[in-house]
This record gives structure tokens, C-alpha cells and sequence, in this order.
């Protein structure tokens, strides 16, 4: 579980992050969403510890990282799994070098222990066939998956993604999505996932944080959105021509 208490997170005189408290649960997929610029990406570098915040506290399973030092920083890192947009994969590297990077960066593992931990991985998101396949020769879809496999293959207890599903096709953003939280369930892992897919969020939006220009504007289940009388979040989600659509049937 993550705890957010009153973060500010400014760059220069802009307020970008504005006095956001929420809590991010244990085992379950929580989404950040808002309109681009809202804060997204500015409010989970701030958890992954690569922007220090100006002001408020985070507290990790307990531990603030007001109390941290920079070892027990270092430590948290590597509890830290991270799916960025487009993927951000090594070029040169095949698919199982792509996965055992962050155990040969990271860890002192031997050779076989590191690639039967890739393979694991790899297995997990049913790459195993691709292992030696370079990401140019991989679908987008694939390629999502192999950035998922590298994210889970140190087990993290947290995991970040910022828009894991962007540039795919819609059937292609629910598997990948589907997928998160599957992973997420089987290792109890506490998933913070940036978006602005409304699939995304009626299909796994178990803990949903909506952001305005940066304040939390509305927190909550999925099911929720259906039953809140906030305009704010109504408008966001029903903007979705589909999902008007749906609503009339509801
Ligand atoms: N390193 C930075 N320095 C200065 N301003 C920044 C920096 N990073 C982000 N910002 C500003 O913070 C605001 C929020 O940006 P952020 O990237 O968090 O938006 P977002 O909600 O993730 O949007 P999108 O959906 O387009 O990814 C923007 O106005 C952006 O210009
Ligand atoms: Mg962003």
C-alpha cells in the first residue's frame, strides 16, 4: 500500500502536484487519470522517488520517505517495477536480454539464476517463443509484454506504469491491461497505473484517483463513477461517445 499525504510537487513557480492525499491499495490496480497536463506523470515520478517532492509525505507499506536515507531509498528502487509509454526497450537487446537487464544491473545473481528468473518472466507473459527475437521483429502488443515481463522479473511489490497501453488497439490496450492486473493480483503487488483509456478504467479501475490541473478532484471505485453526482468525473468519462452509449442501457 502507498499513502499520500498533502503532496505538493512544483517546477519553478507552476504548481504542478497540488495537495494530493490518497492511498494506494495493495494487490488491486489503481488508476491515475485526467486530462493531459492534469499531473499524471509529475504525481508518479514523485512515487517512483525521481522528482522530490516540495512538500507531504509518502509512505510505503508503512515507511515514510521523510524517515528514508539514500540506502533505504536505494532499497525501495529495487522493490519498484516500471512499464513506461512506448515501452522503452533496448534496440540490441533480444527479448531475454531485455528481461535479465535489471537482474544484471541489480543483483549479484550468477548467469543460471538470472536466466531462469528471465525465463519465468517471460513465461508469464507468454513470450517464451520470442525469447531471442529482437523488439523490432515484436508487435507493440509484444513489446508491452516484454516491458511488463522486465518490470516483474526483480518482484516487485510496487509497480508503475504510465499509459502501458498507448498506441495499441483497443482489443490489444484490454489484454495488456487485463494482464497488469492479473500480475498484480497473483503477487500482491500494489499497481499505480497512469491513463486516460476509458476501457481501461471501466475494465480495471479497482481504485480510480481523478486529477484537475493537479488536485484530486474525485477518488473512487469503478462501479462509483456510475453513481456520482460529481460533473467533473461524469463529463471526463462520458465524454467517451462510447460510453454514453452505454449508459443509456444502464
Ligand atoms: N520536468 C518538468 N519541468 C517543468 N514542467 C514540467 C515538467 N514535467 C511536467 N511538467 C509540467 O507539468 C504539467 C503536468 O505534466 P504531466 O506530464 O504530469 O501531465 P500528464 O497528466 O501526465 O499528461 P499526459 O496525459 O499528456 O501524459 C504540464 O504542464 C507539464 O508541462
Ligand atoms: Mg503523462
Amino acid at each position: 500500500m502507498i499513502e499520500v499525504k498533502n503532496l505538493i510537487k512544483s517546477f519553478d513557480e507552476n504548481e504542478i502536484v497540488k495537495n494530493v492525499s490518497t492511498t494506494f491499495v495493495k494487490g488491486k490496480t489503481n488508476l491515475i487519470i485526467g486530462q493531459s497536463g492534469s499531473g499524471k506523470t509529475v504525481l508518479l515520478k514523485c512515487l517512483l522517488g525521481l522528482y522530490a517532492p516540495d512538500s507531504g509525505e509518502i509512505i510505503y507499506d508503512g515507511v515514510s520517505n521523510k524517515m528514508m536515507n539514500d540506502s533505504n531509498k536505494t532499497l525501495l528502487r529495487r522493490e519498484m517495477g516500471m512499464v513506461f509509454q512506448g515501452s522503452a526497450l533496448f534496440d540490441s537487446m533480444t527479448v531475454l536480454e531485455n528481461v535479465q537487464f535489471p537482474l544484471t544491473m541489480l543483483t549479484e545473481k550468477g548467469d543460471d539464476e538470472i536466466r531462469q528468473r528471465a525465463e519465468i518472466a517471460i513465461q508469464r507473459v507468454e513470450l517464451e517463443k520470442d525469447y531471442k527475437k529482437l523488439p523490432s521483429e515484436l508487435s507493440g502488443g509484444m513489446q508491452k509484454r516484454v516491458a511488463i515481463a522486465r518490470a516483474i522479473v526483480m518482484n516487485p511489490k510496487y509497480l508503475f506504469c504510465d499509459e502501458p497501453n498507448s498506441g495499441l488497439d483497443p482489443k490489444t490496450a484490454i489484454i495488456i491491461d487485463k494482464l497488469i492486473q492479473e500480475i498484480t493480483k497473483e503477487f500482491n503487488i500494489t499497481t499505480i497505473i497512469n491513463s486516460h483509456d476509458m476501457n481501461s478504467v471501466m475494465e480495471i479501475g479497482e481504485k480510480i484517483l481523478f486529477l484537475v490541473n493537479g488536485e484530486k478532484n474525485w477518488e473512487g471505485t469503478n462501479k462509483e463513477i456510475f453513481k456520482t453526482d460529481n460533473q467533473s468525473i461524469s463529463d471526463f468519462v462520458y465524454s467517451s461517445e462510447l460510453l454514453k452509449k452505454v449508459k443509456k442501457y444502464l
